[in-house]
C-alpha cells in the first residue's frame, strides 16, 4: 500500500537514499514556489505580502545522494530556500511575511530536520520557532517556522483556522507515503480558504492494483476517504492496453478531484520511474486561481517531456528519466515528430478556434483561459502568440475599453474581448 518508506534517524546519522523521481519532484516544488513568490509578491504595484506554507509530510530534511556522494536537501529546506530566492528576485521594498508549518507523525524525522538538516543547510536559526528577519538587500523578509509531530489529518482544521486568521496566500505540500493519509474532506477544507493551493503526491500505481482487483476493505476505505464511489468503475480495464489504462486512471483522477475536491483548476505532473512506461504517481496541483495555474504552466512547459499525454486529451505535464526512450516500446511513441511549440499552437488552434467561433459576439480572454488552460500544454505566452497570429491575419479583433486594440504584438489582458472579424473560418493549420 505504500512506497518504500524513507526513514531518518533523529541525529541525522542515517539519511534515506534519494531516488530520481523524488529529485524531479523537488525540482518542480522549488521552481514553482520561487516563481509563485515572484508573481504574487514581486509583480504588480501592490503584491501579496502574507504567505503560509504547510509541508504536511515533511520528513527529515536531508537525503543521502549516494551516486554523487553528497547530501540532497528535502522538501522543507527547499521550500524555505525557494521563498528566499523568489523574494530576492522580486527586489521589492515592502515586507514579506512568511510562516512555515512542518508536520510529520514521526518525532525522529522532525528531530533530524531541526537538529541536523536545517543547521547543515544554514537555516539553524529558524528552529527556535521565533520570528526572524532574513537579511535581504530589499524590504524585510520575516520568517517563522512551526514544527508539529502529528498525523496530518488531525491538524488540518488548526492549519485552516490559522491561515484564516493570518489571511494572505497559502500553499500545502502533501507528500505522504501512500494514499490513505489525506482525505477528500481535508482537501475540501483547504480549498475553501481564499488563495490556497495544494501540491499533492497521488500514488496512482498503488491505487491501481487494488482498483483493478476491487478488493474488500481497501475499496471501502478508498471510497470513504476519497469519496470515490462511482469513479474508476466504468471501464473494462482488462481490455485496455498499458497506455489506455494510464489514460483511464488519469482521466478518472482528474474527474474525482475536480468534482469532489472543491477546486477549480486541476493540473498534473506524471512521475515515471527509471526504465518504466507506467506512471508511479502524479503530482497534482489543485487551485482556485487562474494565476497559480498559469505560473505552473509557464514554469514547466519546457521541461515537460511527455508530449504524448496530450494525444489523448489528457491534462498536465510529465517527467521521465533520460533512459526512458531507450526502454520504451516503439508502439508507445506515436511517431511524434512535431516540436512542442508547434504542438502547443496546434492544440490551441483546435480549442480556442472553436471557442471563439462559437462566441461570435465576443468572449473575454479570461473566459478563454478559464475554459482551456488545464487541457493543453500551452503557456500564457503561447496564447498571446496564437491570438496575435489570428489578429494579424485579420481573423479576429481584440477589444479593450470599447476600442479595438492596435499594434503588431499586443499583451493580452484578462478583460480583453476577442471577437471574430466577420465570419471567416478560424484555422491556420
Ligand atoms: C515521503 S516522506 C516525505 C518526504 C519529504 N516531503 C521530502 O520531499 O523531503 C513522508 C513523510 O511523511 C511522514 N508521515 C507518514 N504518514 C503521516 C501522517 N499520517 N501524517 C503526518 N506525517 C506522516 C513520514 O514519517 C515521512 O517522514
Amino acid at each position: 500500500m505504500s512506497r518504500t518508506q524513507a526513514n531518518w534517524s533523529a541525529d541525522g546519522s542515517y539519511l534515506p537514499p534519494i531516488d530520481p523521481h523524488t529529485k524531479a519532484k523537488h525540482q518542480i516544488l522549488e521552481t514553482y514556489l520561487e516563481n509563485l513568490i515572484f508573481t504574487l509578491y514581486g509583480k504588480g504595484r501592490y503584491g501579496e505580502t502574507t504567505f503560509t506554507f504547510i509541508d504536511g509530510f515533511c520528513g527529515g530534511g536531508m537525503y543521502d545522494d549516494k551516486d554523487n556522494n553528497i547530501e540532497w536537501e528535502g522538501s522543507p529546506i527547499r521550500i524555505i530556500k525557494a521563498i528566499r530566492e523568489g523574494y530576492k528576485k522580486s527586489r521589492r521594498k515592502y515586507p514579506l511575511n512568511v510562516k512555515f508549518i512542518f508536520i510529520d507523525n514521526n518525532q525522529n524525522h522532525l528531530d533530524c530536520l531541526k537538529n541536523y538538516s536545517m543547521p547543515k543547510a544554514g537555516l539553524g536559526e529558524l528552529v527556535d520557532e521565533q520570528l526572524h528577519e532574513y537579511n535581504g538587500e530589499f524590504g524585510k523578509l520575516l520568517e517563522e517556522c512551526e514544527f508539529r509531530c502529528s498525523e496530518f489529518e488531525n491538524l488540518v482544521n488548526e492549519c485552516v483556522w490559522k491561515i484564516d486568521i493570518r489571511k494572505g496566500h497559502s500553499f500545502f505540500f502533501l507528500d505522504p507515503f501512500g494514499w490513505t493519509d489525506v482525505s477528500m474532506n481535508s482537501i475540501n477544507k483547504i480549498q475553501s480558504l481564499k488563495g490556497s493551493e495544494i501540491l499533492y503526491t497521488y500514488m496512482i500505481d498503488y491505487l491501481k492494483r487494488f482498483i483493478i482487483g476491487k478488493q474488500g476493505q481497501d475499496k471501502i476505505t478508498f471510497n470513504k476517504l476519497l469519496e470515490a464511489e462511482g469513479y474508476y468503475e466504468s471501464a473494462d480495464l482488462s481490455r485496455l492496453d498499458k497506455v489506455g489504462e494510464q489514460c483511464y486512471f488519469r482521466n478518472e483522477s482528474m474527474r474525482l478531484f475536480r468534482d469532489k475536491g472543491n477546486t477549480k483548476y486541476v493540473f498534473t505532473f506524471s512521475l515515471i520511474p527509471k526504465g518504466d512506461v507506467r506512471v508511479l504517481y502524479y503530482l497534482i496541483h489543485l487551485s482556485k486561481n487562474l494565476t497559480a495555474l498559469e505560473v505552473m504552466k509557464e514554469t514547466f512547459w519546457k521541461e515537460n517531456n511527455l508530449v504524448f499525454q496530450y494525444y489523448f486529451d489528457l491534462y498536465g505535464y510529465g517527467f521521465k528519466t533520460a533512459d526512458f526512450y531507450e526502454e520504451m516500446q516503439t508502439s508507445l511513441m506515436f511517431n511524434i515528430t512535431k516540436n512542442s511549440y508547434d504542438f502547443c499552437l496546434e492544440k490551441l488552434d483546435n480549442e480556442l478556434g472553436e471557442l471563439i467561433h462559437n462566441n461570435q459576439d465576443g468572449i473575454k480572454f479570461r473566459e478563454i483561459c478559464h475554459e482551456t488552460m488545464e487541457r493543453n500544454p500551452a503557456s500564457k505566452e503561447h496564447y498571446t502568440r496564437y491570438i496575435n497570429i489570428l489578429r494579424n491575419e485579420k481573423q479576429i479583433e481584440v477589444w479593450r475599453n470599447g476600442k479595438i486594440v492596435t499594434g503588431n504584438k499586443i499583451i493580452l489582458q484578462r478583460n480583453d474581448i476577442i471577437k471574430l472579424t466577420g465570419f471567416k473560418q478560424l484555422s491556420f493549420f
